[in-house]
């Protein structure tokens, strides 16, 4: 299997175990950041913390297939977020929950090729930005 394929075969299994994802994701990254849940007080709904959770999947789909979208929206996005206190390094830590989240979910079905592939997509996300 290529490393694309793996990449979309375990976003796949991710997706069929877990339904939504938002909530674990989120905890995650809240437990190892504590600091960072503040930012998203007045989201009430979830709401932001779900479609940013969903651009985030696409733009990582879009860097595993080849695409130019990611680079587009996480160059842009990283600007925005500034202006929300979010610093550029927080998008790595956020992508990190991530994979965290799809790994602890695939369990023995995490291989050591899935584990590859995720660390050369992650290292990939990190560098996307435009122009
Ligand atoms: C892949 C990385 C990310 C993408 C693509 C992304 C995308 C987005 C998008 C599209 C929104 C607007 C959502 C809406 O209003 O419906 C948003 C809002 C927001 N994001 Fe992100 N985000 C990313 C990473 C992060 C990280 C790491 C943090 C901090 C932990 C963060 C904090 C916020 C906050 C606080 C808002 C709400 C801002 C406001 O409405 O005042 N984002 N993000």
């Amino acid at each position: 299997m290529n490393e694309c394929n793996v990449i979309l075969d375990s976003l796949d299994t991710f997706a069929t175990r877990e339904g939504d994802p938002a909530p674990g994701i989120y905890a995650r990254l809240f437990a190892a950041h504590p600091e960072l849940e503040a930012l998203f007080l007045m989201d009430t709904d979830g709401g932001v913390r779900g479609s940013m959770l969903q651009q985030a999947f696409d733009c990582l789909i879009d860097v595993a297939e080849g695409g130019r979208m990611a680079e587009v929206v996480l160059g842009a996005e990283r600007v925005n977020h500034k202006s929300y206190g979010v610093p550029d390094n927080l998008f790595d830590i956020f992508f990190l929950a991530i994979r965290d989240s799809v790994k602890a979910s695939l369990a023995d079905d995490w291989t050591a090729q899935t584990d590859a592939a995720w660390t050369r997509l992650l290292a990939q996300a990190s560098q996307a930005s435009y122009p």
